[in-house]
């Protein structure tokens, strides 16, 4: 049984005292409908024209045709370079963290309709300590629904409470789906769930969610006819940055350089530059 709670942003883009304390004890909080569709329009209308480029940083599914998910855009499209320094999904963060973050992971993914894949149950930070070498779990994503996301179209779902086990003994998966994962096996699935349930967040384009680097959570394929875009922000703490380098750099940033919020209304308005990212300047002069 799922039941919502429906939080919203306080005037200066932080968390309540209660809000807080929410997500210290179930991992996660949900604000739907935090963007307004014409914000949403902006970000969507984007989509279409990443996919369609050929560039490494999108990792298509097994059928080797569909998008499923598209890493750092942030850094070469204008429109998400904007929601990277968003401060609805920045300060947040930085609230939770007391300290300045970075961008880790940024991607978009896919959930295509009919041909969304599966991701395995696993928890994020899981990977950002065995393959990049983080050192504490003090990053976290926050994700934007692109489309609605309902019951049937691969809603992500989340074990609330999960967070506290700390890190969670995982296998590597590299068959199950196109995209490598640390994942958990099913015995443990079942005992966390007999604590904590499954909830499956649900809402219109421009909800938003906030979920801990330990928060357990995964999502079914999508067999409805209805696309489930998501994009997560990865935001890890200056101070933790990661220490190993071994996957691409469009998949964990070697840029440590502190976000600094855009205007609330970055998003509507022509005179603010996205563009370069923090930490991208001299590439962005050099292309
Ligand atoms: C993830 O956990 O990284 C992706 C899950 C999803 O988009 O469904
Ligand atoms: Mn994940």
């Amino acid at each position: 049984m799922t039941t919502q709670t429906h939080h919203q942003l306080l005037p200066n883009q932080t968390l309540s005292a209660q809000q807080l304390e929410q997500f210290d004890r179930d991992g996660y909080l949900f604000f739907p409908s935090a963007f307004s569709p014409t914000e949403m329009k902006v970000l969507l209308d984007e989509v279409p024209k990443l996919y369609a480029e050929n560039r490494p940083e999108i990792v298509r599914e097994k059928d080797g045709k569909t998008p499923r998910t598209s890493f750092a855009a942030h850094t070469y499209n204008e429109a998400f370079a904007k929601l990277g320094q968003h401060p609805r999904l920045i300060e947040p963060a930085k609230q939770l963290f007391g300290e300045d973050v970075y961008m880790h992971q940024f991607k978009i993914n896919g959930k295509q309709a009919f041909d969304g894949d599966v991701w395995q149950w696993h928890q994020d930070y899981g990977t950002w300590q065995r393959d990049d070498g983080m050192p504490q779990a003090r990053a976290m994503n926050v994700a934007l629904f692109l489309d609605e996301v309902n019951e049937f179209n691969g809603p992500l779902l989340f074990i609330p409470g999960s967070h506290k086990k700390g890190v969670l003994q995982a296998g590597h998966d590299v068959s199950t789906t196109s995209y490598p994962l640390w994942t958990l096996d099913n015995e443990k699935i079942a005992e966390l769930v007999a604590q904590g349930g499954i909830v499956a967040p649900k809402g219109p384009p421009g909800s938003m969610l906030l979920f801990h680097g330990c928060l357990v959570h995964g999502s079914p394929s999508n067999m409805s006819p209805w696309n489930r875009v998501i994009v997560y922000l990865s935001l890890c703490a200056v101070s933790n940055h990661i220490t190993q380098f071994n996957r691409p750099d469009y998949i964990a940033h070697r840029r440590f350089n502190p976000i600094a919020s855009l205007p609330n209304d970055c998003l509507t308005r022509t005179d603010i530059p996205g563009l370069p990212f923090p930490g991208y300047e001299a590439t962005a002069k050099a292309a």
